[in-house]
């Protein structure tokens, strides 16, 4: 064992002490040296100052923090539809705007890639889940495809950061290397890394173990993007590209239209910070979070933070009050990220009540059945009350949306739902095209070849007949 690792360096102990910590130690005396250098270098990292702040959150059981915004007195903001011609400016003009924003390489991409996908049961990263229907192209292969796709047709690479975290860093990072990018320009993507913040005990505020040298520690959520963004260079490293424009999306959805040109164009014309995508939520019990406005200012309400009562009221013409649900595929600007990147108190951080395993006094590992410890994110979605201007983009569900959360069998946004919306998405193009498709013969397009409709016209004639599953590719030359 190396002295280095043999002592408590004095002002992590100070700080331990400060906070009531020092049973996280408890087990120093029988780990080895690597042991202890592990469980120091995860202390190390702890921000002390902001752990205050987990305390008192814990203390006061207060899952969301204080609403931007008066529920009672708000409303769904005025949302703009794809593709509707009543929209001013028109459809048509959008996406000549988009298209030049593309075509100047003035668009990039923020994937969220660091999540622990515990509905799904993974262990590491979602993306690496199969999810092409007739490929079995995994969720990385299918979303990076977009890009090259965009670059095949307007001849820009668009500068791509994903998001990792402890739960996924290191399988995504051999992935990438693995499957050289999934073909896509190295120089053009930054891999970046959130922070973890720990669990505490829901009962005695203590951080957890799971291990006798390592802390329960869980990934700060999608909204950690920000800062750790920020802090790995990132954001310079997309005004080198000079990039205006970050269009930010999930890994868990494979249908997801960041760099939609319609969209972009609103976004662009319209000159708002924050530029979000909504799909119309139709029933009250629907487990989204919906975009709301109040006094000017926009927000995202979470379903478990909109009392019931306000979830079921509908509009005069049916539809429901908060109807605006959120799929969390937005676009910033950049300089807009800069801003709140500079602030430290830009989001602040939820609560969740979650079962998290961990090592009693006598160093046995628990498995709680029912939730037993505090967990603490940041959402992305919560910058939306900061910017100056905001703008809503309503989408068809079916084009736009399928999120892989919850193991096959689930009621909802299980692997079979994904797929079914992945190859119901194909046909309608390729009908749209004037191809037909037997029954209950699967299609999938292929997302580095095929943008849209067009691109499908281009690769099939009319009238072509297809009887057995298949991958569609497009003509777009290779580049
Ligand atoms: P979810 O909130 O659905 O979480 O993430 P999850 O981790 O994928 O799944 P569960 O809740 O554990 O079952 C939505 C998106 O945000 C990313 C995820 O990778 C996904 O793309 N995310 C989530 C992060 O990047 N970091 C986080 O800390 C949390």
């Amino acid at each position: 064992m190396t002295d280095a690792a043999a002592v408590v360096p004095a002002p992590l102990a100070s700080a331990l002490a400060r906070a009531g910590q020092e049973r996280v130690l408890r087990f120093w005396p029988t780990l080895d040296a690597a042991g202890r250098s592990r469980l120091l270098g995860q202390l190390a990292v702890i921000d002390w100052d902001e752990f205050e702040t987990l305390q008192r959150l814990a203390s006061r059981r207060q899952p969301a923090p204080p609403a931007a915004i008066d529920l009672a007195a708000a409303t769904t903001p005025p949302c703009l539809r794809l593709r509707d011609p009543a929209n001013a400016p028109g459809p048509a003009v959008a996406v000549a705007t988009g298209e030049r924003l593309l075509a100047a390489g003035r668009v990039g991409a923020i994937l969220v890639a660091g999540g622990q996908g515990t509905r799904l049961g993974c262990h590491g990263p979602k993306g690496l889940v199969a999810a092409g229907p007739v490929s079995g192209a995994n969720l990385f292969e299918l979303l990076f495809g977009k890009l090259r796709a965009v670059h095949r047709r307007f001849g820009r690479r668009v500068p791509l950061a994903i998001m990792t975290s402890s739960a996924t860093d290191a399988a995504t990072r051999r992935f990438l290397g693995e499957s050289g990018h999934c073909g896509l320009d190295p120089d053009f993507v930054h891999v970046f890394r959130q922070h973890d913040l720990p669990a505490i005990d829901a009962a005695t505020g203590a951080i957890l173990l799971d291990a006798p040298d390592r802390l329960a520690l869980a990934p700060d959520g999608h909204g950690g993007m920000l800062v750790a963004l920020h802090e790995s260079g990132g954001l310079d490293w997309f005004g080198r590209h000079g990039v205006e424009h970050l269009a930010s999306f999930q890994v868990d959805n494979p249908l997801a239209l960041p760099l939609d040109r319609e969209f972009l164009g609103y976004h662009a014309l319209s000159r708002a910070d924050f530029s979000t995508q909504v799909v119309s939520k139709r029933e009250p019990g629907e487990r989204v979070g919906v975009v709301v406005e109040q006094g000017g200012r926009h927000a995202v309400v979470e379903y478990s933070d909109l009392p019931p009562a306000l979830a079921a009221e509908r509009r005069p013409d049916g539809r429901l009050r908060f109807h605006a649900g959120s799929i969390a595929v937005h676009c910033f600007t950049k300089a807009f990220l800069d801003r709140a990147a500079a602030r430290r108190d830009s989001l602040p951080l939820h609560l969740a009540h979650k079962a998290v395993p961990y090592l009693d006094e006598l160093g046995t590992l628990v498995r709680p059945a029912t939730p037993n410890a505090f967990k603490f994110e940041r959402f992305i979605f919560d910058l939306m009350p900061l910017a100056r201007s905001v703008t809503v983009v309503e989408i068809d569900a079916c084009d736009g949306f399928a999120p892989l959360k919850n193991p096959a069998g689930s009621a909802a946004d299980a692997p079979e739902h994904v797929h079914a919306a992945l190859v119901d998405h194909a046909r309608r193009l390729l009908a749209e095209a004037g191809v037909t498709v037997a029954d209950g013969v699967d299609v999938e397009l292929d997302s580095a070849t095929i943008l849209d409709a067009a691109d499908v016209a281009a690769a099939l004639p009319r009238g072509t007949h297809i009887a057995t599953p298949q991958v569609i590719r497009g003509m777009i030359p290779r580049t």
